[in-house]
């Protein structure tokens, strides 16, 4: 057991697929994953372990954020050795050029956080993803006839952001989406040497208030969890 994640050492497989919200991953174990078992749920925060096409796996929230991401992948890489996670979100895209229900696999996460040096005195605004997994799944998604775009996004610590204007990181590193996470996950797989990747569904266009309705939201999220799956069984 770790502080916020109940599972015994075993139960969590060396992959992982980290969507924010409890009940998506709850959503992917019920449709996807055979043998599930429930192996944490502290804080409702629910991790299933089972198998897709004969490939272990888990499924487990990050909650929002990059403390919240932060705690709970760095307790899968240090407490359960886990090899690999794949962060799978939604995003928001600074640009009219994306469209809703585009698929972004992030190359780098940009931010103004200070997650990595209040963490490992890392002055940096930026980390690339680590490992394969960000390759495996461009090649998968090729396979799949899957079109995904790749590029930075920013890691913001504002969803409800007041200031006009897309933030300075975003002009600096020319940004494609907003999200909140992948920035420690890459943090934290850097400093442990582990894998990580971040794979994101556009849910609104920022410019013009463009937004995937809670309905479509089920159907929209689909192809990123099978390619995701997809992924995870070549790991
Ligand atoms: N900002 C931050 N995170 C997000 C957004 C956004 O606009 N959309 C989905 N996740």
């Amino acid at each position: 057991m770790s502080v916020h994640i109940s599972a015994k050492p075993g139960d969590i497989a060396k992959n992982v697929l980290m969507p924010g919200d409890p009940l998506r991953a709850k959503y992917i174990a019920d449709n996807y994953l055979k043998d599930v078992k429930l192996v944490s749920s502290v804080r409702n925060i629910f991790f299933f372990t089972g198998s897709y096409k004969d490939k272990e796996l888990t499924v487990g929230a990050s909650g929002m954020g990059c403390p919240s991401i932060g705690i709970y992948s760095w307790e899968l890489f240090t407490e359960y050795e886990v090899d690999s996670i794949i962060r799978i979100g939604t995003c928001g895209a600074y640009t009219k050029k994306l469209k809703l229900f585009d698929l972004i696999n992030t190359d780098t996460a940009c931010s103004e956080s200070t997650y990595a040096e209040c963490d490992f005195g890392w002055k940096k605004d930026q980390f690339k993803h680590q490992g394969k997994a960000y390759d495996i799944i461009n090649e998968t998604a090729k396979e799949l006839q899957l079109e995904v775009k790749t590029g930075s996004i920013h890691s913001g610590d504002v969803f409800y952001r007041q200031e006009k204007g897309k933030p300075e990181i975003v002009k600096k590193y020319k940004c494609l989406a907003a999200e909140m996470e992948a920035f420690a996950l890459f943090a934290n797989a850097r400093f442990l040497k582990k894998t990580a990747a971040s794979l994101l569904t556009v849910s609104d266009i920022i410019p013009t208030h463009e937004k995937i309705s809670a309905d479509e939201r089920e159907k929209a999220l689909k192809p990123m969890i099978e390619l995701a799956l997809e992924a995870v069984v070549k790991m």
